[in-house]
């Protein structure tokens, strides 16, 4: 049961405990793993596939078990039992909430809830399923060739058209599996109103190979709309001035029934737009936007990578889910990770979260991370409706490995600010390369690429951890007078993630991982961390704005003066 009031975390006696730890507290790594042989292991956890460090992070028995007991005071693990069975733990929408059932494995073995529960009268396992197999048919017929363009041409190019968890989840995915993507197929992306956006993504392609995929939970995002509507006039105009379709009306719905689906909960919208009912895949609202890339969000994925490696990545995400529903709390990763991240952010003052691939494939998952995290948890109210009582919310950011090193890195390495790092990185890449030559020193012939690779991500926690001091600079013979400049504190505290390879189980695991840290988090904030409310206002201003970009007088004078004399200059500079 998850309660109608939370828990302030911070009237509890674990956090006073934290807060009196906090007073003064100052990390030394070093000593830390010097005192104790057994830090690594101890505080080396494994979920699924993935092996996760955090003896690099600022833990003690004596912080985790506080920690533990504020997740035990805020019912992390009741409130998620009650969000797996479909309780409104979403509150201000009055929402279940459910991506978990979106994984549950068709045959139901050892589920819980079992196989076949029913939430708000819908058998959820039945509606999830019969989806997926709409999704996994459609996929199946575009990469056979069965489904093909109205000229009968077979399709190369799909065009994702969406914004947000519409966009951001297919296209970190799309690029995290490019190796398993099918020869013949490419998928591109379509999200910003920027008309940029959808003149470049639609470039040099050919129509008659082009299958549009208008992504939209609601159907009534501005964006996604005006691409969608661009991308059909494209299509239309395309193909009349080739000769391939008549520009009559039948031709030009027959256009849009060959080259154009939807996926949405808003099945209405989607036929009014034009496009066959019979060709849109449906979810729920109990499922929201940022967790919504294992439903058919997903679909230009499925099509590029196939059902069998979808079924891999589903599989994924259920294990960490299992991991985050039957582990001990203090075995249990992203409670931990949650928890971890609760202390840097309320005890410590971190600012900010660094999220640092060391797999190039996952050079989208920090924009990924950024909506999961934030549009979830950046929220001012309890889930009651009262002011929180602490700050909320972490900004996540980041960029892969090694660019980052040799942008940013000097920042978490001498700066001023605590930021707090996860570092992510697999054992087997996809492109197994060596260097035959090498460079005559530290890289010898026939040096494989990715241990290379692999020693800067290696390299970088321990330099974060470990520093270096004035006497090991002073050792190297550095000028006194530079001496300062070039010490490493060290104590910058990471986590180390280390997964065999990015299969599509494993991007799985890292998303679940990922959404049960947000969950972990929100439960101790007492926050809805499944509503949105606060990308509302600028959606309804841009509406009221509109008209007056577009030169009506009167709703011109009605904007504030700032507003209205940056519309005059733009209406000046359009000429
Ligand atoms: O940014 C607000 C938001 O509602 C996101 O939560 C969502 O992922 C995105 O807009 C797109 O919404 P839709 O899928 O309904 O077009």
């Amino acid at each position: 049961m998850t309660e109608s009031t939370p828990v302030d975390s911070t009237s509890t006696a674990a956090w006073a405990n934290l807060a009196a730890i906090a007073d003064g507290f100052s990390p030394d790594l070093r000593a830390w793993f010097a005192a104790d042989p057994s830090r690594a292991s101890r505080y080396t956890f494994q979920a699924a596939d993935l092996t996760v460090d955090l003896s690099k992070s600022f833990l003690t028995e004596e912080i985790l078990g506080e920690l533990l007991q504020l997740a035990e005071d805020t019912g992390v693990a009741s409130r998620y039992e009650a969000m797996i069975a479909g309780e409104h733990i979403n509150v201000t929408e009055d929402r279940a909430v459910l991506h978990t059932a979106l994984r549950r494995p068709k045959d139901g073995a050892g589920l819980v809830p079992p196989k076949g529960f029913v939430v708000d009268g819908e058998d959820i396992d039945a509606a999830v399923h019969a989806t997926l197999d709409k999704v996994y048919a459609f996929a199946d017929d575009v990469r056979s060739g069965a489904w093909t363009g109205v000229t009968g041409k077979r399709i190369e190019t799909i065009v994702n058209i969406g914004i947000g968890g519409s966009d951001l989840g297919p296209v970190m995915v799309y690029e995290a599996l490019k190796p398993y993507v099918q020869a013949g197929i490419q998928c591109r992306f379509v999200s910003n109103i920027d008309p940029s956006d959808i003149f470049e993504k639609t470039a040099g392609l050919d129509p008659e190979t082009t299958l549009f995929i208008v992504a939209s939970k609601t159907f009534g995002t501005l964006e996604t709309l005006t691409n969608a509507r661009l991308a059909r006039q494209w299509l239309w105009n395309a193909l009349t001035e080739s000769g391939a379709i008549s520009g009559s009306e039948d031709d030009r719905s027959n256009a849009v029934a060959k080259h154009f689906v939807a996926v949405s909960t808003a099945l209405d919208k989607v036929a009014a737009f034009g496009i066959d009912p019979q060709n849109a895949f449906g979810f729920w609202d109990w499922v929201g936007g940022r967790y919504s890339v294992d439903s058919a969000i997903g679909t230009a994925v499925v099509v590029a990578v196939g059902p069998d490696n979808w079924r891999e990545f589903l599989a994924g995400f259920h294990a960490i889910d299992e991991h985050m529903r039957t582990a001990p709390l203090a075995e249990n990763v992203p409670v931990l990770m949650g928890l971890l991240n609760v202390w840097y952010t309320n005890f410590l003052k971190a600012q900010s979260h660094a999220v640092l691939p060391y797999v190039q494939y996952l050079h989208r998952f920090p924009a990924y991370l950024q909506q999961l995290t934030m549009e979830s948890n950046g929220k001012s109210v309890t889930w009651d409706g009262s002011p929180v009582t602490t700050d909320t919310g972490e900004i996540f950011w980041g960029e892969p490995g090694t660019n980052g090193q040799h942008a940013f890195y000097q920042l978490i390495h001498q700066g001023t600010r605590l930021i707090p790092a996860d570092f992510i990185a697999i054992a087997n890449p996809a492109h197994p390369l060596k260097d035959e030559t090498g460079d005559g020193n530290a890289v010898k012939p026939g040096q494989d690429v990715h241990d290379l690779f692999m020693a800067n991500f290696f390299a970088q926690t321990k330099a974060l951890a470990f520093g270096k001091t004035a006497d090991e600079v002073r050792a190297e013979g550095t000028a006194e007078s530079v001496v300062p400049a070039r010490v490493f504190t060290g104590n910058k505290p990471t986590t180390s993630i280390l997964a065999p390879a990015l299969t599509p189980s494993v991007v799985g695991q890292l998303i679940a991982l990922y959404e049960h840290i947000v969950f972990t988090e929100g439960t101790i904030w007492g926050i809805d961390s499944f509503d949105q409310w606060g990308v509302e206002l600028g959606k309804q201003l841009a509406l009221q704005v509109t008209p007056a970009v577009g030169g009506d007088a009167a709703a011109l004078g009605s904007q504030d003066s700032s507003t209205k004399s940056l519309i005059e200059k733009y209406l000046e500079l359009r000429g």
